[in-house]
């Protein structure tokens, strides 16, 4: 491996090596491994062998795993990070991908090769684990498949696998930093599949556990991954270098911040009470990584403090480049110390079975709650759900950070806009993990309601928030290079974008949407599981999103028709959705029957009633987002006749007072005089 860049070229101005690449990630991972297997020998989850007669994997498999986990975690972070640098944290002046970023994006198609390797030696230790056999045994072609498969974590891993393998053959050819972007985005959904299978659906607060572990995967692949690639970027290429690490710097802070509130909310839904933070092996080692976090924090302040303000001189380069590859070791000691912390049993058991939890709790991942009343569906029965809330803090606060941009550059931002876009946020968190939200995976008149809040109601107070125009008035400018409002502008004026918010596409997608989903095998299959249940909310939100960000959404984009049409539109739209609701009344079939039958409830028993219940209340529903649309639609085609009409003033004012320009209202009674003459002639 030559001394300084990523085994490519020595390119200009790559400069003497700060810190050799092959030494740092040789380190990092006997770093990992060792941290790893300090903590498993001194805690819980030591491997041991198995009780004479009883069947074992043998200690081999027992230290493997781990081991291969941590491997498989530090490739990871390192594509993440070789790939972010590549796409976002050096300056690019046009989209073509050169110099160091095209060579950290080529570098990461090896440690993506890495990673996929190491999450398929990981499935087969895995199924050895499962199996409780001697690895040696379990490597049998159709055994080691229908595990890939059938078996929900070693499927995890295959896929991990393969969308690893994906990101390796696409950093291969990628020329454009939108090409490198994309792949960054497909290495970090890559870390997603294994956290969906870390905490079983039978346990309580299942999707807190799995959504703050997957927030807390992704932060961490990207604060840690950051930090190898800029330590790698610190000889590769000084020019970009001083740009690259403030950056950084700002998606570091917020990572640190996700990374530490993701990890207490993970660690809080596995411990039973605060003193198994020091009376349990898991405990321990939860705080040891708050320790650990602690250490990683205060490189950063130093790195602000101290290192930022000198990165444009060489000494000041040597001295980021050395204490973050110090920063680098801790780091994987900590992933060390998470793989052993992952496979230390918590003192909240993560699987609970089938015999100490009734049918509907291991469907439903809570306890069946009592017959529905007006206090149990607003707060009775609410309950947090992990990826909404996500998502709902994330759109608040991403919100909150516009308006103080604006805000401190002295720009108004329409307090309605802001009222509206927050009024849809808290609807949101009222559709996903209030009380109705509960008994929706329950019976199909409460699914029914929270569908037509999601895909009726909420888009409609977030588009008239107005976030795309929020977000172009206050992301930098790129002063030439590319950067976050580049891209906004590019996916807002994208061809993807001209097609599906074409008004009869949106509208297609809108309505067909709920035809297909209630009126093929994809419903019952989606009820079974919460993220299919997330699924079918995600899909919901984005469609109505799109058709009334068409309809009455006041941001740049598609090129949208006059207000009569879209008022026609409209009128042709609601009546299909009230079709699909009288259609849905007329079914003598009930719709997922088997899942709703195994719940077993003591309420709504009719299951047919409750859909027909289901059905009424969706078109009568489905009046309300018409008579606010139609208001909307109103007071913005006012408005847009009132510019036009003052446009027009301004311009026949500068006409008589210049004589220059076209004196339309002259013109428009000339017009009308030889109309006149015209027929006074006939
Ligand atoms: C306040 C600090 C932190 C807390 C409380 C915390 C807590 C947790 C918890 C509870 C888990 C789930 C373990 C399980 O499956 O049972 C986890 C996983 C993980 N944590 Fe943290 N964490 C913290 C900081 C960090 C930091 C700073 C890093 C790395 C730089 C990190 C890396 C990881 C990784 C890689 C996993 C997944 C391990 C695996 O399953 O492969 N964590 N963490």
């Amino acid at each position: 491996m030559t001394a300084t860049a990523p085994a490519e070229v020595r390119a200009p101005g790559e400069d003497r090596v700060l810190v050799r690449p092959a030494v740092l990630l040789a380190g990092a991972v006997v770093v990992g491994i060792l941290a790893m297997a300090a903590l498993l020998w001194a805690g819980d989850g030591r491997p041991v062998p198995a009780i004479d007669g009883l069947p074992d994997a043998g200690l081999g498999t027992g230290w493997a795993l781990p081991a291969a986990r941590v491997l498989t975690d530090l490739a990871a972070v390192l594509t993440v990070g070789l790939l972010v640098l590549g796409a976002v944290l050096v300056p690019a002046r046009d989209g073509e991908l050169k110099g160091a970023r095209l060579r950290f994006t080529r570098a990461a198609r090896w440690s993506a090769v890495a990673w996929a390797g190491a999450a398929l030696v990981q499935a087969v230790l895995t199924l050895s684990s499962v199996l409780a056999e001697p690895v040696g045994d379990v490597l049998e072609p159709a055994l080691v498949w229908s595990f890939l498969v059938d078996i929900d974590v070693g499927r995890a891993l295959l896929v991990q696998a393969i969308l690893a393998a994906l990101v390796a053959a696409c950093a291969w050819w990628i020329r454009t930093t939108t090409g490198a972007a994309l792949v960054a985005l497909l290495a970090v959904a890559a870390l997603v599949p294994p956290t969906l299978t870390a905490h079983s659906g039978g346990s309580e607060d299942h999707t807190v556990a799995v959504t703050s572990l997957m927030v807390h995967v992704i932060a961490m692949a990207l604060w840690t991954g950051g930090v190898v690639a800029l330590v790698l970027l610190g000889s590769a290429d000084r020019k970009s270098f001083p740009v690259a690490v403030p950056r950084f710097s700002r998606l570091a802070l917020w990572s640190a911040v996700a990374v530490a509130v993701s990890g207490v909310v993970s660690a809080a839904v596995r411990l039973e009470t605060p003193s198994d933070l020091v009376s349990t092996s898991y405990g321990r080692i939860v705080v040891l990584k708050a320790v650990l976090i602690t250490v990683l924090a205060g490189f950063g302040v130093w790195h602000r403090r101290r290192s930022l303000p000198r990165l444009s001189v060489d000494s000041g380069r040597r001295v980021f480049a050395r204490v973050a590859a110090v920063e680098v070791l801790v780091m994987a000691a900590t992933v060390g110390v998470a793989v052993a912390l992952s496979r230390t049993p918590p003192p909240v058991p993560d699987d609970v079975g089938l015999e100490s939890v009734g049918v509907a709790r291991l469907l439903l991942g809570f306890d069946l709650p009592p017959p529905p009343t007006a206090a149990e569906l607003l707060w009775g029965q609410a309950r947090l759900d992990g990826f909404w809330l996500t998502v709902c803090v994330l759109l608040a606060a991403l919100y909150v950070v516009g308006l103080r941009v604006l805000h401190r550059s002295g720009d108004r931002w329409p307090v309605g806009r802001t009222i509206s876009w927050f009024g849809g946020v808290v609807l949101l968190v009222a559709a996903t993990s209030s009380g109705l939200a509960t008994y929706a995976h329950v019976t199909f008149s409460a699914h029914m309601v929270q569908h037509m809040l999601l895909s009726m109601i909420v888009p409609i107070f977030l588009v008239l928030g107005a976030p795309i125009t929020l977000a172009l008035r206050t992301l930098p400018r790129g002063s030439g290079q590319v950067g976050p409002r580049e891209w906004l502008t590019a996916v807002v004026h994208s061809r993807y974008v001209a097609v599906i918010s074409h008004p009869v596409v949106a509208s297609v997608i809108f309505v067909a949407g709920f035809y297909v989903l209630y009126f093929s095998a994809l419903f019952p299959w989606l009820m079974q599981s919460h993220w299919g249940h997330i699924l079918m909310g995600v899909h919901f939100l984005l469609a109505g999103a799109l058709f009334f960000w068409v309809m009455v959404g006041v941001d740049p984009g598609p090129r949208r028709p006059p207000y009569i049409a879209r008022v026609g539109l409209m009128l042709i739209v609601m009546p299909l959705h009230s079709f699909f609701s009288i259609a849905l009344m007329m079914t003598e079939a009930v719709l997922a029957e088997s899942y709703y039958s195994l719940l077993g409830r003591p309420y709504a028993t009719d299951l047919l009633a409750d859909q027909h219940y289901g059905a009424s209340l969706g078109w009568a529903t489905g009046e309300i987002p018409i008579v606010i649309v139609m208001i909307a639609l109103f007071v913005q085609w006012v408005r847009a006749d009132d510019r036009e009409a003052r446009r027009t003033d301004r311009r026949q004012a500068r006409a008589e007072r210049t004589g220059a320009g076209a004196d339309e209202l002259a013109d428009y009674n000339a017009y009308l005089g030889s109309l006149a003459e015209r027929d006074r002639g006939r």
